[in-house]
């Protein structure tokens, strides 16, 4: 039996990775994906509807098929794959062009990473949220409502609220998944807890979905203020790389704390499997946090159960909730 060769192939693409990135921002600043889907089929009418010259049409064309970003139909002419054709023309409610490019300002960060490595300037506790304005939140908002409002949806459809009487949305952002959940099931009333800033632009979003009568909002700090009592569900979603151990497991014990007795609380993050090895997604959430001075890290599904445990809550487990990116960790507070 001769040994697989090793070579360099796997090494050399992960050197030049960032260059997929930059093809992906210019396709999508250059609505490559809404001029295919509003009929441009060919590189001449992607030239002329993009602004390009043909040449320069033709390279985005080509790295965009490797890429199987679009594709050719039977005929020869240009489609969109279908990821692309469903969540990157302008135009549909499901676009997540804004969710695409959240993370690029970052990019100059990310090429800075080795000196941050090497800074011994100890991290702050809301990284990123320190400072934040209510225009920043707004512009923060507009791209989690766009990839937000499909994991509500998501978590309406996996978790059964039917009964429930209040939902605690810590760190809920636009409302996302509160607007959903009070939409699908009856009765429900849901409170968006969220730094005050951001809770004047989940107002705006509430109101946009006409919700504002079943959702509230509460400013505050979930690590040092108070929580809202009364509530007999609560979903923490996409904080989870953002804090240290010590502090994520310190809401989940004041949430365990202000639920009612039977009450729920699900964690909804970026999360490696109990080995500590990947997916890479959530590795690499809890490195980005680097950029904003925070103390965030990446969270095992162990230290998820964990945290749950330590802090009262029982029939805890821990599912995909989007394969390869997000689980859901689950427990309820005993009755007595
Ligand atoms: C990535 S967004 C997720 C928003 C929403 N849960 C979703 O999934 O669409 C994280 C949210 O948590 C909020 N947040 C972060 N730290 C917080 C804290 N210490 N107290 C309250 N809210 C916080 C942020 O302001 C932001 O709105």
């Amino acid at each position: 039996m001769t040994e697989p060769r090793i070579d360099t192939t796997r090494l050399q693409r992960l050197a030049r990775a960032y260059t997929e990135s930059a093809v992906f921002y210019a396709a999508i600043d250059l609505d490559l994906f809404t001029h295919v889907s509003g009929g441009a089929r060919s590189i001449a009418d992607l030239a002329t509807a993009m602004g390009t010259s043909e040449l320069n049409a033709e390279r985005l064309v080509v790295v965009a098929l490797a890429m199987g970003l679009i594709e050719y139909a039977g005929d020869g002419s240009i489609v969109n794959a279908a990821d692309c054709e469903k969540f990157m023309v302008k135009g549909s409610g499901r676009y997540a062009g804004p969710w695409m490019t959240f993370t690029r300002h970052e990019v100059p960060d990310w090429f800075t990473l080795t000196a941050k490595l090497t800074d011994p300037t100890p991290p702050s506790e809301l990284g990123m949220y320190d400072d934040l304005t209510v225009e920043r939140a707004r512009k923060y908002h507009s791209a989690t409502y766009s990839i937000g409002m499909g994991a509500g949806r998501r978590f309406c459809r996996t978790v059964d609220l039917v009964g429930k009487k209040h939902l605690l949305d810590l760190g809920g952002g636009s409302g996302a998944y509160s607007i959903n959940a009070v939409q699908v099931f009856e009765g429900l009333k849901a409170t968006v807890f969220d730094l005050p800033p951001v809770t004047v632009v989940t107002q705006e979003y509430l109101d946009r979905n006409g919700v504002a009568d079943r959702v509230d909002t509460c400013g505050g700090d979930f690590i040092n203020d108070p929580l809202p009592t009364g509530c007999d569900v609560a979903v923490m979603a996409s904080n989870l790389p953002i804090y240290s151990a010590e502090n994520i497991a310190k809401v989940v014990a004041k949430t365990f704390a202000a639920l009612e007795p039977g009450g729920e609380m699900h964690l909804i993050g970026e999360t490696l499997n109990a080995e500590g090895v990947g997916p890479l997604d959530a590795a690499l959430w809890g490195m980005a946090e680097i950029n904003f001075g925070s103390g965030g890290r990446s969270h095992t599904v162990t230290d998820c159960i964990n945290y749950f445990e330590a802090a009262g809550f029982v029939d805890v487990g821990n599912t995909d909730f989007v394969p390869g990116t997000l689980t859901r960790t689950t427990g309820r507070k005993p009755t007595a």
